[in-house]
């Protein structure tokens, strides 16, 4: 049997997928990423392996993708986070066009073209502040788990205008609000809106044609998902495997590489 499998190392969770020859995900393994990446690489691709009952020479060729891609020592190649997360968004939506990736870190606007190919791209590599990072603080603040967040800010019903734009203050400004009387609900659709503001710019600016693919870890978050809808007044595509849509992007380029009749780089172990 050949497989292919993709690992996409995040700068806060570790993404690894194996796909069959038709493209379909047949294991995947998501792992915090921590200090040790090459550690959090090799684990998420071994319980991949383990997940799938699938032997590691019958995976042909292993992509490595995301920030710590150069650290996945078991990988034939690297290809960008931006590259991979097009090509997974227009393979598993095919009319895709534009996809906005929402991760731990940073948050990335991308225009794709039907074959997956890149057209565009812009990020907000500087400020957390559109990112998981803004929402991980905000939950922090309010003792919240990160599977709440969102559930709960859709309960709203007068959300508060959250101003600060840094993911430092944004703690102070939420304890500030919840002293001020507001409520949690409130508070959360408030920050969750903001942060459509801030990805709705950063969609602008490579242009948002239809069809919008969701992905990251935040598209794990119905309330944004809710909130960025609200934002764009439109529908966005959103599957249960968003977040692992850069490592379905790297596996299917490592299945290219199979098809091709590329060897293995690498002996891995
Ligand atoms: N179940 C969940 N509910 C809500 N949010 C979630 C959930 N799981 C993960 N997230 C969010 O997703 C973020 C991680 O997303 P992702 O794995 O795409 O980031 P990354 O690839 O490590 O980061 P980057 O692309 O910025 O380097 C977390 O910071 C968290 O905010
Ligand atoms: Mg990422």
């Amino acid at each position: 049997m050949n497989y292919a499998g993709g690992v996409d190392v995040g700068s806060t969770q570790t993404k690894a997928v194996i796909i069959d020859e038709a493209g379909h995900i047949v294991a995947r393994c998501l792992t915090d990423t921590g200090a040790n990446v090459t550690e959090a690489a090799r684990s998420a691709f071994a319980a991949c392996l383990e997940a799938g009952n699938i032997r590691d020479e019958d995976v042909r060729f292993v992509i490595g993708t995301g920030y710590g891609r150069y650290k996945v020592t078991f990988g034939d190649r690297q290809v960008t986070e931006i590259s991979c997360h097009g090509r997974g968004a227009v393979h598993m939506f095919p009319g895709t066009r534009t996809v906005i990736d929402m991760g731990g870190q940073d948050s990335k606007a991308i225009r794709v073209r039907e074959d997956g190919e890149i057209v565009d791209f812009c990020m907000n590599d500087k400020c957390a502040a559109g990112t998981g990072r803004f929402l991980g603080a905000a939950a922090k603040a309010l003792g919240m788990t990160l599977d709440d967040l969102g559930p709960t800010a859709l309960k709203s019903a007068k959300p508060v205008k959250i101003s600060t734009t840094c993911t430092v203050f944004a703690e102070a400004e939420v304890l500030s609000w919840l002293g001020k009387g507001k409520t949690v609900e409130d508070i959360l659709w408030g920050v969750h809106r903001s942060i459509a503001v801030r990805s709705f710019g950063l969609l602008r600016r490579v242009g948002i044609v239809d069809e919008i693919t969701f992905t990251g870890g935040v598209a794990k978050n119905p309330g944004m998902i809710k909130a960025l809808e609200e934002a764009l007044d439109k529908k966005l595509n959103v599957s249960q495997d968003s977040h692992f849509m850069g490592a379905l992007g790297a596996a299917l380029f490592a299945m290219g590489a199979i098809k091709a009749g590329e060897a293995r780089v690498v002996e891995r172990v």
